[in-house]
């Protein structure tokens, strides 16, 4: 790889040494760690090396509880300033960092580029479509607040219902999308008036740094705290305090299972959780093939294959199967490897150990009958293995249980409709399917059991999170909760209400409640 890098594209060495409690922006002082990129550059030597971006606090367990202690006094028991504020205060608050946030586009970008090696599209995507997730967020609770500015009344009890904040959330985030699915579990917990511990996650993490300050001047004091640093040192033991109400994270159900298990009250805990997934494409016979390739393509290997929702395995119809396998292939072959401002579809691959990781995977399937149906699939560099397309593989293969997220296409030919069925049924997952064929009245009973197995059928199309008002959720080890501007808002919230006998004496209180603006509570406000 050459080190010529565009002069836009390049980087100075970035030492993030400051981090969020309880609104300060507070220096770190202890260790750090560097952040190193796996894109190589050349040295005055000629030799390549991952370049070194610059470094983050490594930040101790002491560090972890001050900032459980800000979030807990911010919050202080629900009596805390920003738990009572008015709903249109708290969108103020928010309204003002979503434009401070704006102005730091083009650094998180270029930071998304070098971190995770997202390719240039897609990170300016990642920046945008998080913008839009906020505003749409904060259009979304005021929709909410205006459909609760009012009084039901039942049985001869009036009831003002509106939903309110849990507590405190821990929010971790992954990192293939470090900014945009991290934000979508922290904007809407914090909006709806909970206070937050968050912790970015291993790779995407310097792209968090620029937008601290923004946090610090939009927020009051502890509604937002950022740490950077190792799990075990920071996550583990604020877990263990008990405090937390909510842990809201998009990562592997392990470290979701293990975080649950250090909590001590396990029923004050809320899980709001994006988890792995192994989402299948079924192609029946009477599918577009070059559609389905194209959807195929994008499925499998958009971000070189790691999103949760990636299909992370084809079953084809043994009809089509040949067919399908020489034009998928090819596709595989011509697609463009590069460095993520050349804007090609394939990138270096972020984590250091996954190409041989990925190797590993082909070598198992190949061990046991599969082929490498692509001319470069599993070609290996230091930061790389070019997508490998392996047939025909089956439940012997690691390749068929894991989650590889990574560029590994596994296909599996199936001669009766049930086998992938009965597969998907045996999972531990159930995030979302891609159906492609046409003939109704067999895709109509299938879309029936579909529905049934996982949470979005994707009738001719990829999986894909997208858009962000429909529902993101999944069944069994997939996911906790759903998560779209709409069901966050929810998941991030409790209905709580004041219930009044309706008699003079009441109403009398009632009244006077409303004409006071005593209560940010009780008010029936039209928020614009
Ligand atoms: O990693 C999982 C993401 O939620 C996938 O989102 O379908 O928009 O790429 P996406």
């Amino acid at each position: 790889m050459s080190n010529k890098v565009p002069k836009e594209y390049q980087v100075s060495l970035f030492n993030c040494d400051e981090y969020l409690i309880n609104g300060e922006l507070n220096k770190w002082k202890g260790n750090t760690t560097p952040v190193y990129s796996s894109i190589v550059l050349e040295d005055k030597n000629g030799n390549e090396n991952k370049t070194l971006l610059g470094s983050i606090p490594d930040m101790e367990t002491e560090s972890a509880i001050k900032a459980l202690n800000a979030a807990k006094n911010a919050f202080n028991r629900g009596q805390g300033y920003w738990p009572t504020l008015k709903v249109g205060e708290r969108l103020k608050c928010m309204e003002k960092f979503v434009e401070k946030m704006k102005a730091s586009r083009e650094e998180v970008v270029k930071l998304l580029m070098w971190e995770i090696c997202k390719n240039k599209t897609d990170s300016y995507k990642e920046f945008d479509r998080t913008v839009d997730y906020i505003n749409d967020t904060i259009d979304a609770y005021k929709t909410l607040d205006r459909k609760s500015a009012k009084f039901d009344k039942e049985g001869g009890i009036h009831a003002h219902i509106r939903r309110g904040p849990l507590g405190i959330v821990l929010c971790l985030g992954p990192y293939n999308y470090p900014l945009n699915e991290t934000f979508c579990l922290l904007i809407p917990a914090i909006i709806m008036g909970n206070t937050a511990i968050f912790k970015p996650a291993k790779h995407g993490v310097l792209l968090i740094a620029p937008l601290l300050k923004a946090f610090k001047e939009s927020f009051p004091p502890g509604v937002v705290n950022i740490l950077f640093g190792r799990g075990r040192k920071i996550a583990t033991p604020i877990m263990q305090t008990g405090f937390i109400d909510v842990l809201a994270l998009i990562g592997h159900s392990s470290s979701a299972v293990s975080l649950q298990d250090e909590h001590p009250n396990k029923n004050r805990l809320r899980l709001v959780l994006g988890l792995e997934a192994k989402n299948p494409g079924i192609i029946l016979p009477d599918a577009d093939l070059d559609h389905t390739v194209k959807e195929c393509i994008s499925g499998t290997l958009s971000y070189n294959g790691q999103r949760c929702t990636a299909l992370k395995v084809l079953y084809v119809h043994e009809s089509i199967v040949d067919e399908f396998n020489k034009k998928f292939a090819k596709a595989v072959d011509n697609l463009k490897y590069g460095l993520p401002w050349e804007d090609t579809f394939l990138t270096p691959l972020p984590e250091p150990s996954k190409p041989t990781y990925i190797k590993e995977l082909i070598n198992d399937a190949v061990e046991k009958g599969a082929k490498v149906l692509n001319k470069k699939g599993g070609k290996l560099s230091s930061n790389y293995s070019f997508p490998a397309v392996l047939y025909p593989v089956d439940n012997s293969m690691k390749v068929y249980h894991e989650e590889q997220f990574g560029p590994v296409v596994p296909i599996i030919s199936y001669k009766d409709i049930s086998e992938p069925l009965d597969a998907m049924a045996a999972s531990e997952y159930g995030q979302q399917v891609s159906l492609f064929g046409k003939d109704v009245k067999k895709l109509g009973p299938l879309i029936d059991s579909l529905a049934n197995l996982v949470c979005r059928v994707n009738l001719n199309s990829a999986c894909q999170r997208g858009p962000d008002v429909y529902p993101f959720t999944g069944r069994k080890n997939s996911a906790v909760s759903t998560l779209s501007v709409y069901d966050a808002l929810r998941s991030f919230s409790i209905r709580t209400f004041v219930a009044s006998k309706d008699n003079p004496y009441n109403n009398n209180i009632l009244e006077k409640l409303l004409n006071s603006n005593e209560s940010n509570f009780i008010n029936t406000d039209y928020l614009l």
